[in-house]
C-alpha cells in the first residue's frame, strides 16, 4: 500500500512528454552496406542518395571502403533495383533499425530512471533529457566546492529553449586561456551530450581527487555547452530517434530543420557536402548563420576571442558521434591549415590516451581528408573565422555496430575514454 502511494506521488511530479503513439517506428528500416568499385559508380550512388533523400550513416574514405545508408521500407525496392542496375555490391548492414533502438535507452516513464534523476548522480546510467540536463546544471552550480561555476544563456533555440554554457574555473572572474566544448549539435548523437555532462562532473567534483584536474584548472577556464540543439534533441527522444537537424520550419517546404553543422559562416557552401534541399538531412539553410543556435555559438566564440577578452580561446571541441575520429580542419577543402602539424600532434596525444582506457582506436586527420567534404562546420568556423588555433571535431563511439543508437550500457566506457582523451589533450596544450 505504502509503495503504491509513493509511486503515485512521483507520478504526479514527472509528466512524460513522450506518448508511444508519437514515436516514429523504424520497423523494416534497414542500413545497407554498399561497396562502390569505381569513381563513377560512387558518383551514381551519391546521386541516387540525393534523389531519394536518403540518410548516409557512413561515407567511404576510398574506393575499397563501403558506404552505409539508411533506407526506409517504402524506398527499399526502388533503391535496390537501381543499385542492381549499377552492379554495386550490396549487403544488409542493419536488418531492422527498430530492433537496434528497442532497449537502447530507458523510457522517461520508467520508475528506476526517475529515482536516478532525482539523485542527479548516476550520469552513466541513462541519457538525460533537456530538462534533466538543465536541472543537472543547476545542481552542479549549487554544489560546487573549491571551484567556481557559473552559467550563461547565450541564446535561444528556434523553439525558444535556452542555450546554456557552464563555466568552470578556479576562481570567480577568472580570465585564463579558455577551452570551449560543445555537445548535441546533432540531435541523434546522444553520447555527445552525455560526454560533455560527464566532463562537467569530473571537472567540478573531481571524485577521484585527480591531480590532473587541478593542473587543468590552474591553466584554463572551461566553457561547456551540453546541448547546442535542444529542439532537435528533444524531437529525437520523443518522435524520431534518428533526427539530426534543428527544428526550423522551412518556408516553402514541408520538410523541417537545418543541419547546424552546415550553417556556419566560414566558406559556407551548400554544394560542398551540404544541400540546398530543405528535405536533405544535411540542409545548409538559406544562408550562413541563419539559425539561432549556430549564430549564438558563433557570437559566443567571437566574444571570448575579441579584443576585450584578448583572444582567450585556445581550443574548441565540437563533439559528435559516431566513427571514432579526432578531426581537425578543414572540412571544406582538402588543403591543410598551415599549422597542421601542431594540431595533429595534440590529436595524437589524445587518441593515444583514449586507446589506453578501453582499447578503442580513434583515427586522426583533417575532416575532408579522413571523413568527407562538408563546408559550414563549427570547427572550420572556430579556426577560420574566430581564429581559435586548436579546433577539432570528435566523433565518439562506435564504428557502426550501433551507430547513433549507442546503448546506455556504453555511456560509462565511452565517457571515460573521451574524458581521458580530452584531459591528455588539454594537459599537452598547457605545455605547448
Ligand atoms: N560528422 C560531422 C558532420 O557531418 C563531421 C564534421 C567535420 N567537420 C567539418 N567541418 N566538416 O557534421
Ligand atoms: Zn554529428
Amino acid at each position: 500500500m505504502r509503495i503504491a502511494v509513493f509511486i503515485l506521488v512521483i507520478e504526479s511530479v514527472y509528466v512524460s512528454s513522450a506518448t508511444p503513439s508519437q514515436q516514429k517506428s523504424f520497423h523494416g528500416h534497414k542500413v545497407l552496406d554498399i561497396l562502390p568499385r569505381t569513381e563513377s559508380e560512387l558518383k551514381s550512388i551519391l546521386n541516387l542518395i540525393e534523389e531519394y533523400e536518403l540518410d548516409v550513416w557512413y561515407e567511404p574514405k576510398n574506393l575499397n571502403d563501403s558506404l552505409h545508408v539508411h533506407v526506409e521500407p517504402e524506398k527499399l525496392g526502388q533503391v535496390l533495383s537501381h543499385l542492381k542496375k549499377l552492379g554495386s555490391e550490396v549487403k544488409v548492414w542493419i536488418e531492422n533499425v527498430q530492433k537496434l533502438i528497442d532497449g537502447s535507452f530507458t523510457p522517461e516513464d520508467n520508475l528506476q530512471r526517475r529515482v536516478i534523476m532525482q539523485r542527479s548522480l548516476n550520469l552513466n546510467k541513462t541519457y538525460y533529457n533537456y530538462s534533466e540536463i538543465m536541472t543537472y546544471l543547476d545542481y552542479v552550480q549549487e554544489n560546487a566546492r573549491g571551484v567556481h561555476v557559473s552559467q550563461q544563456v547565450i541564446g535561444q533555440s528556434v523553439k525558444g529553449r535556452d542555450l546554456r554554457v557552464l563555466k568552470v574555473s578556479r576562481s570567480s572572474n577568472s580570465a585564463k586561456k579558455a577551452i570551449i566544448i560543445d555537445g548535441g549539435i546533432h540531435a541523434r548523437e546522444w553520447i555527445s551530450l552525455a560526454s560533455v555532462i560527464w566532463m562537467m562532473d569530473k571537472l567540478v567534483f573531481n571524485p577521484r581527487n585527480d591531480p590532473d584536474v587541478k593542473k587543468l584548472l590552474k591553466k584554463f577556464d572551461f566553457y561547456l555547452i551540453p546541448v547546442l540543439n535542444p529542439d532537435g534533441y528533444e524531437f529525437s527522444r520523443t518522435n524520431d530517434r534518428l533526427w539530426r537537424k534543428n527544428r526550423r520550419i522551412n518556408s516553402g517546404s514541408n520538410c523541417v530543420g537545418v543541419d547546424l553543422n552546415r550553417n556556419f559562416d566560414y566558406k559556407w557552401n551548400p554544394n560542398r557536402g551540404g544541400s540546398r534541399n530543405p528535405c536533405s538531412t544535411v540542409y545548409s539553410g538559406t544562408r550562413a548563420l541563419s539559425e539561432p543556435e549556430s549564430a549564438a555559438l558563433a557570437s559566443f566564440i567571437n566574444s571570448l576571442m575579441g579584443v576585450d577578452n584578448g583572444g582567450r580561446v585556445q581550443a574548441y571541441l565540437n563533439i559528435h558521434s559516431y566513427g571514432q575520429y579526432w578531426l581537425y580542419p578543414w572540412g571544406f577543402t582538402t588543403a591543410y591549415p598551415v599549422d597542421r602539424l601542431d594540431l595533429d600532434n595534440l590529436a595524437q596525444v589524445a587518441v593515444t590516451a583514449i586507446q589506453k582506457v578501453n582499447g578503442k582506436r580513434f583515427t586522426v586527420g583533417s575532416s575532408r581528408n579522413v571523413l568527407y567534404l562538408a563546408a559550414g562546420g563549427s570547427d572550420d568556423y572556430a579556426k577560420g573565422s574566430a581564429g581559435v588555433k586548436y579546433s577539432y571535431t570528435l566523433e565518439l563511439r562506435d564504428t557502426g555496430a550501433y551507430g547513433f543508437v549507442l546503448p546506455e550500457k556504453q555511456i560509462l566506457p565511452a565517457c571515460e575514454e573521451t574524458w581521458a582523451g580530452v584531459k591528455a589533450f588539454a594537459l599537452a596544450l598547457a605545455k605547448s
